[in-house]
């Protein structure tokens, strides 16, 4: 007889539904393996919530919200010792939690750093939110949120952002000044953590040699959380994320190291160790990736119809630093070679194509490195940055020609990086000065790194202004930077504070700026 096939069809489970459902199996029976445990009432030596919440990438129904257990911050496991735990999360209209709208679980596991992102959704859009995690033995700090308006909205709003925030050579006392300001959004362009070695004569010490591990990575995120105003900062608002080369390795451009002593492997490796430990430590909506060393962060966000804001990733697809790096002379090597990238094709494409169907009213680039170039050669030689987009003047002519058709007068670049203030037009090209400008880049100094800051860099003097007259101001001090976005116009204050190598710093704006939306001035007002 014929044995007759009965297909039957086997929905496909996602392998992290399987966990979550096995997850919570085992919490309710016993006799299931001990590493699905869950427990709900961790035996902890001390609060599990040192590192503080932080909440981002926020929609108009919806928020990412973040904290992660480390009873021991700088242990190797957070002091969590392998328990698996259930976390419980509340969202509640009221800083009181007496109008509680959404609460669940969450499981905090040992191969995610005992992290926790929750997707909240459900919420109302353009509403002012305030969000908790609870254990058994107490509950976070409240973080606030505001979600971001209806689809159309043209409700103005303020955006912060910040960049570079080495920990051992400053205090981040800008940040306490930033957490006042009522932005409703702060934009980090990475640098947030540094991998380096501690250096005994600086304000404060890293706890480990240059980072290289998914252990160090993760201490080195743990001391930086440590700090109290970076934390005020993050409870203060919703963050947009992005990285920088920090976050790995100086410089390091796709799989090619600082030094070029690390093979392609070794940096696989180094950037699959790098990229989850920024991701276990960031309020991002990027999902979890399969392959660590390939996870991609690059996103868009809409605020209403007034912005859009496009996070960018220049440093996992870009090519090599042309003629080994540092500033030189140019033309030089491959420099010119309009085959070398920057945002890698498909990242290019995905920007472009976006800009060009995006009818929002300002395109705001979340961007890591200076677009406009700086020249530091007097007279017709030019010497500009390898590291930045100078480096790469055919992804630059690309990016200035889809600026020029599709966003002209209506894109902001926000840019960190090079630890101090620039104010530049965006030009069309920057090797003829007659150039239209089709747009403006803010680049924001440094929260901390390279100390206290003076009031410009030796290299801002009449010849270099004379060499770039797209740049309209610079300054070195640290700070951060409040941009104030309506229909018709956005509005930058820089603000500074004097140093940061000792606590209690003011703040001060030390200039503000206007752009109007449709045309090419950028006014100081
Ligand atoms: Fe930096």
């Amino acid at each position: 007889m014929e044995t007759q096939r009965v297909r039957v069809r086997i929905p496909r489970m996602h392998r992290r539904d399987f966990l979550a459902d096995l997850a919570r199996l085992s919490f309710l029976c016993s006799g299931v393996p001990n590493v699905w445990r869950v427990t709900g009432r961790p035996t902890l030596a001390d609060d599990p919530f040192t590192l503080g919440v932080a909440s981002g990438d926020p929609t108009s129904t919806s928020a990412v919200l973040w904290t992660r257990l480390a009873p021991s911050p700088l242990d190797p496991d957070g002091g969590m010792a392998g328990q698996r735990t259930a976390v419980g999360w509340e969202v509640a209209e009221d800083e009181a939690f007496s109008r509680v709208v959404r609460r669940g679980r969450y499981t905090a596991a040992p191969e995610l750093g005992f992290s926790v992102h929750v997707d909240a959704d459900g919420l109302q859009p353009d509403r002012p939110y305030f969000y908790r995690f609870t254990l058994p033995s107490g509950s976070s700090p409240v973080g606030r949120l505001r979600t971001m308006p209806p689809d159309g909205s043209l409700a103005p709003f303020r955006l912060a952002f910040a960049s570079c925030q080495h920990y051992e050579q400053g205090l981040f006392t800008a940040y306490d000044h930033l957490a006042n300001e009522d932005a409703v959004l702060v934009a980090h362009l990475g640098d947030y953590i540094y991998e380096y070695a501690g250096v005994e004569t600086r304000v404060r010490q890293y706890a480990t040699t240059e980072i290289r591990t998914l252990e160090h990575y993760r201490a080195r995120y743990a001391q930086t959380k440590g700090d109290a105003s970076l934390r005020a900062a993050h409870a203060a608002a919703a963050w947009i994320v992005t990285w920088d080369d920090h976050e790995v390795d100086n410089n390091y451009a796709g799989l090619v190291g600082e030094n070029v002593m690390e093979s392609e492997e070794q940096m696989r490796l180094r950037r699959a160790m790098a990229y989850q430990a920024w991701w276990e430590h960031q309020p991002v909506r990027v999902p979890r990736a399969r392959r660590w060393s390939d996870l991609r962060i690059a996103r868009a966000l809409d605020w209403g119809g007034l912005a859009r804001f496009w996070v960018l990733d220049t440093r996992q697809y870009r090519s090599d630093q042309p003629c080994g790096d540092g500033t030189q002379a140019v033309p030089c090597g491959d420099w010119a070679d309009p085959s070398r990238t920057m945002l890698g094709e498909e990242q290019e494409q995905w920007l472009f194509e976006g800009l060009r169907a995006s009818r929002a009213g300002w395109q705001i680039l979340v961007n890591q490195l200076r677009i406009a170039p700086f020249d530091n050669a007097p007279g017709g030689d030019r010497r500009i940055s390898m590291d930045q987009w100078s480096g790469y003047p055919a992804a630059l002519d690309r990016l200035s020609g889809a600026i020029a058709a599709h966003a002209r007068h209506r894109a902001i670049a926000i840019t960190g990086d090079i630890h101090s203030n620039w104010v530049n037009e965006l030009r069309a090209r920057y090797d003829r000065p007659e150039a239209p400008v089709i747009g403006a880049e803010f680049v924001g100094t440094s929260i901390s790194s390279g100390g206290d800051g003076r009031d410009a860099s030796p290299g801002w003097n009449d010849d270099t202004r004379a060499e770039n007259p797209h740049a309209l101001w610079h300054n070195a001090r640290r700070g951060y930077v409040i941009c104030d976005f309506t229909p018709s116009e956005v509005r930058t204050h820089y603000r500074v504070v004097p140093f940061v190598t000792k606590p209690g710093a003011p703040v001060q704006t030390a200039s503000s700026w206007r752009v109007q939306a449709g045309r090419p001035q950028i006014d100081r007002l």
